[in-house]
């Protein structure tokens, strides 16, 4: 390999390295911005990012549960993780975001999926006002 291409490659990989680490998905966003003040550490609670052995039995009750449950809010999680304009959607993402790095492998919901959410949504949100 001559000089002038290796410098120019290292220059590429450098180049990848700052656009890769500087570009977050909205769905990384949405968990950095809303969702990591209580789950990145743990705080009162809140299944940690990262610990499969709590989010086991999380990721069982599946996509559209899960989903449904925490959007709406569960004892110490606040509905729409305290944000009130937060989308199904991006909910969702986030918690696939979070998911994904517990030992899930989840998809973003697509929209059958996205319907049943919100179906469940509706029959959570009734069964609480019992
Ligand atoms: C103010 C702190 C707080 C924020 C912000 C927060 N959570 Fe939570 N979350 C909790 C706590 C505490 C629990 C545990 C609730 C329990 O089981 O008692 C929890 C539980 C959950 C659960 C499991 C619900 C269930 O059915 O057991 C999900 C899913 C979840 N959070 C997703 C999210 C997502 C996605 C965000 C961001 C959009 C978010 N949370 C933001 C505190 C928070």
């Amino acid at each position: 390999m001559n000089f002038n291409y290796s410098l120019s490659l290292l220059g590429f990989l450098s180049l990848m390295s700052i656009s890769t680490s500087s570009w977050s998905s909205p769905a990384e966003n949405t968990y950095k911005t809303v969702c990591a003040v209580c789950h990145a550490a743990g705080v009162a609670g809140a299944p940690k990012v990262g610990d499969k052995v709590k989010w086991a039995p999380l990721i069982k009750e599946g996509q559209v549960q899960l989903t449904a449950h925490g959007y709406v809010g569960v004892r110490g999680m606040p509905a729409k993780g305290g944000k009130p304009d937060l989308s199904v959607k991006d909910f969702a993402a986030s918690l696939v975001y979070m998911v994904n790095l517990s030992g899930g492998n989840w998809q973003n919901p697509d929209d059958a999926t996205l319907k049943k959410i919100d179906a469940e949504i509706v029959r959570r949100q009734a069964q609480l006002r019992k």
